[in-house]
């Protein structure tokens, strides 16, 4: 998270997040799942500018950047992302005009806000788009609001709007990447450090999935995989044992539900990716490369096939 202030104006940009790691460990009461996951931040952003104003209307309107991520299109509401395939939450079921909204609420402010957000994470692909939105959303009033409320108090908002959401308010540890091993339900934030500048390749097809669904269609695993060894394997650079370690226990609950999961990991088997994998519960896909012009290449490839968002990427 970026934070900038211009006058009462608070920017926010809002990065995706990638699953390195996810492991499903039960089935909880509350019908959540617990789960333990390494979450690390790459810069495709959302932002979100926030302006404050002395009334309590609260209002949000969104645009939708193009599948590259440079020309605009749709605006307020729904905006198709990619031909029908996903829209763009209208004002209530938005996570970000939520938070706006449930930070109102709860710090007793009387005052309201427009808040401008520019999407260039798509909806419906295990990024984190929304949550991140949401995260952003908290920053931006608590700081045009003048609240003065401290992250730890923000985070607890934060896990009531959605389980990822607290990652997003994690402070980088060091000059590493923005890393942090999730566990509960997603919404426990461990950060850790790890390496700062991989290169990732990052495909979301046509068609997105929906969170509940996928959950709803996985088995938690008999033998539980740890983070541990992944961590260990970022620690010591060993190529082949992060290969090893990574896994996404969601991405065979998502491929029962649609076969694009298939084709996206067929994909980028031929690209000669150190590493590929689901992110959350898709339907994004990601491939980890050694240096820039593999990155650069694998996505060249990809986008020749026709998959309509393609980034190349790395960690923040
Ligand atoms: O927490 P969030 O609102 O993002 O979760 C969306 C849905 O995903 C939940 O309603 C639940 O069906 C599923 N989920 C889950 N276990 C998790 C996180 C999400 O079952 N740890």
């Amino acid at each position: 998270m970026f934070i900038r202030q211009e006058g009462s104006v608070v920017r926010v940009t809002a990065p995706a997040k990638l699953n390195l790691f996810l492991e499903v460990l039960a089935k909880r009461p509350d019908g959540y799942h617990e789960i333990e996951t390494l979450l690390v931040a790459i810069d495709r952003f959302d932002t979100l500018t926030f302006c404050p104003q002395e009334n309590s209307r609260i209002g949000l309107t969104c645009s939708a950047a193009s599948a590259q991520g440079g020309r605009r299109f749709g605006s307020r509401t729904a905006a198709a992302i990619d031909g029908g395939a996903s829209e763009l939450p209208v004002e209530e079921e938005n996570l970000a005009y939520r938070a706006l909204r449930l930070l109102q609420r709860r710090s007793g402010t009387p005052r309201g806000g427009s808040a401008f957000l520019i999407k260039r994470i798509p909806p419906a692909s295990g990024l984190g788009g929304g949550s991140s939105d949401a995260a952003a959303a908290l920053l931006a009033a608590n700081r045009a609001w003048g609240l003065h409320w401290p992250r730890g108090r923000l985070s607890e908002l934060a896990a009531e709007l959605g389980s990822d959401v607290p990652f997003f308010l994690t402070p980088r540890r060091g000059a590493g990447a923005m890393l942090a091993v999730c566990r509960g339900r997603g919404e426990r934030v461990e950060p850790v450090r790890g390496p700062a500048g991989m290169h990732f390749v990052v495909a979301r097809p046509a068609v997105g999935l929906s969170t509940p669904a996928v959950y709803a269609n996985c088995q938690p695993a008999q033998n539980p995989r740890s983070v541990a060894a992944l961590l260990e394997a970022l620690r010591s650079g060993r190529i082949g044992r992060i290969r090893e370690s990574m896994v996404n226990r969601l991405q065979q609950a998502a491929a029962g539900i649609h076969g694009v999961v298939e084709e996206m990991a067929d994909s980028f088997a031929s690209l000669g990716a150190l590493a590929h994998q689901q992110s959350g519960s898709g339907s994004a896909y990601f491939g980890w490369f050694s240096h820039a012009q593999a990155a650069a290449r694998a996505a060249l490839r990809l986008r020749g096939r026709g998959i309509p968002h393609v980034w190349r990427v790395r960690t923040i």
